[in-house]
C-alpha cells in the first residue's frame, strides 16, 4: 500500500510495531463509542495485533486502511477507505465508505479532514467516482469533518452497519 504525504501528515500502512498506538487509541471507549454495534473497545494487546493484520490484508490499489503519523512520525490515528458493512438483508453493491479516527491528543487540529482530503485526492485520481461516509448521529465532530470536506447529508439510513445512521456522501473531482 502506498503512502500519502499532505503539509503536515503522512499517512502510511499499519505495521506489527503500531500496536501499542493501536491498543491506546481503540482501548479508549471514547475512541469507539460511535463505531456502530460492531465495533470493540480492546482489552488485550493481541487483538491490536490481529487488527493489524487485517488492516494489511486489505491491501488494494485503490483503498486501504492508513496509519496518520505527524511528519515527525508520531501516530495520531487512523484513515479508512474501504467497502461498507451492509446490513443484514441488504443486498446492493457495497459503496466505498471513508471513516476517520484521530487519538485525543491529536483532535482539535484538522488532522481527519487534511488525511480525508488528501485521501480522496488520492482515490478519484485512480478512478474512485463516489465515497460515501456513515455517521452516528450524535456524532458531532464526525458530521463536522464531512461538513468541511463538502460531502452532502442524505438523512438517516438502516442500509449499513445494522443501525439507524446518518449517510454523507459526494461524487469524488467535484470540488
Ligand atoms: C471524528 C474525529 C476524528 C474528529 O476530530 P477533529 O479533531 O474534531 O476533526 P479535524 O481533524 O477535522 O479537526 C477539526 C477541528 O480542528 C480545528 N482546527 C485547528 N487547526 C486547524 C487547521 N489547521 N485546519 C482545520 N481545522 C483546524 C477546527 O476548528 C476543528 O475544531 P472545532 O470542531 O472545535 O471547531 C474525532 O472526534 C474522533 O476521533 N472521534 C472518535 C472516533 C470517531 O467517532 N470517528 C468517526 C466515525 S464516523
Amino acid at each position: 500500500m502506498r503512502s500519502i504525504i499532505t503539509d503536515r501528515l503522512i499517512l502510511r500502512p499499519w505495521q506489527q510495531d503500531d500496536a501499542h498506538f493501536l491498543f491506546d487509541l481503540e482501548s479508549r471507549q471514547e475512541s469507539v463509542r460511535y463505531l456502530g454495534p460492531y465495533a470493540h473497545t480492546m482489552t488485550d494487546l493481541e487483538e491490536a495485533k490481529e487488527s493489524i493484520r487485517r488492516r494489511q490484508s486489505l491491501d488494494h490499489g485503490i483503498y486501504g486502511i492508513w496509519l496518520i503519523a505527524s511528519q515527525e512520525g508520531v501516530p495520531l490515528g487512523n484513515l479508512l477507505l474501504k467497502p461498507v458493512r451492509l446490513s443484514q438483508g441488504v443486498s446492493l453493491q457495497a459503496p466505498i465508505e471513508i471513516g476517520w479516527q484521530l487519538h485525543q491528543d491529536a483532535q482539535g487540529c484538522g488532522y481527519a479532514t487534511e488525511a480525508a482530503k488528501a485521501v480522496l485526492e488520492d482515490a478519484a485520481n485512480r478512478g474512485l467516482r463516489t465515497v460515501i461516509a456513515i455517521v452516528d448521529p450524535n456524532n458531532s465532530p464526525s458530521i463536522h469533518v464531512c461538513e468541511r470536506l463538502h460531502m452532502t447529508s442524505r438523512g438517516i439510513t438502516q442500509a449499513y452497519y445494522d443501525e439507524d445512521s446518518l449517510l454523507f456522501d459526494k461524487e469524488l473531482g467535484i470540488q
